[in-house]
């Protein structure tokens, strides 16, 4: 997948409306805790001491991760996302619960996963509840494709996992059937994962609870050479 500006994107950036605590949050927190796209995060001068290393792709307003953070604060976790409302929520967070082991990218993941982030250096790659474009004819957009599958296999450590979470049926056999398809991933177990005890519910998830839609974890690992 080569860095082109007329590549189809997973996202639609649309006029950011931000509450006044977001963009105070944002103005006032984004030059301490947000990193830059174009160099390579040094995982071990942000986190010297975590115990796993976590890439977290679309992270929304940042619920889930925030509290990612706080159950597993042993943890690093590396947040990307495009939508700057959300980059202001989970600032605002950060600062609420005193949260120490986040850094936000705001740009897009698959730029940051071509230039910012080391060949096999991460553990873990979580991308939960990610667009499902259920059109047919937007599904050229979802995030999970081969192509983007390939970068996530570079910066993953050998024994490293990838973890999907989706309440859209089609889109979680998309997953399933593209990360099979992948040599050198292999899935932990026969289809769908139990859900792991460390992912929190979201609001995604509770929308998908209620319209009686199943939830579906997928968690493969790459393999140890
Ligand atoms: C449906 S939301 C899910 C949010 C969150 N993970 C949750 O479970 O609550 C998907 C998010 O992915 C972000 N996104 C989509 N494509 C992206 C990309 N290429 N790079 C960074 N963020 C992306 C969108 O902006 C959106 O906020």
């Amino acid at each position: 997948m080569v860095d082109n500006p007329r590549r189809i994107k997973s996202y639609v950036l649309r006029a950011a409306r931000m509450s006044e605590a977001q963009k105070l949050a944002y103005d006032k927190l984004s030059p301490r805790w947000c990193v830059s796209h174009d160099q390579v995060f040094d995982w071990e001068h942000h986190f010297p001491q975590a115990s796993r290393r976590v890439v977290e792709i679309g992270f929304g307003m940042g619920d889930a991760t925030r509290r990612l953070a706080v159950h597993q604060k042993d943890w690093g976790i590396l947040g990307v996302e495009v939508h700057r409302p959300g980059v202001g929520k989970l600032l605002w967070w950060m600062d609420e619960e005193k949260i120490e082991n986040i850094r936000i990218v705001e740009h897009d993941a698959v730029e940051v996963l071509q230039k910012a982030i080391a060949p096999e250096s991460v553990d873990g790659v979580h991308i939960w509840f990610p667009d499902p474009w259920p059109k047919k004819r937007h599904h050229k957009r979802r995030l999970i494709q081969v192509e983007f599958i390939s970068l996530v296999m570079q910066i993953l450590r050998p024994g490293g996992y990838i973890h999907a979470a989706t309440d859209w049926q089609p889109y979680a056999d998309h997953i399933l059937e593209t990360l099979q398809s992948v040599s050198g991933l292999s899935n932990k177990y026969p289809d769908w994962a139990p859900k792991p005890e460390y992912r929190p519910d979201t609001k995604f998830e509770a929308r998908g609870v209620a319209a009686d839609r199943v939830i579906r974890d997928i968690v493969f690992e790459k393999e140890a050479l």
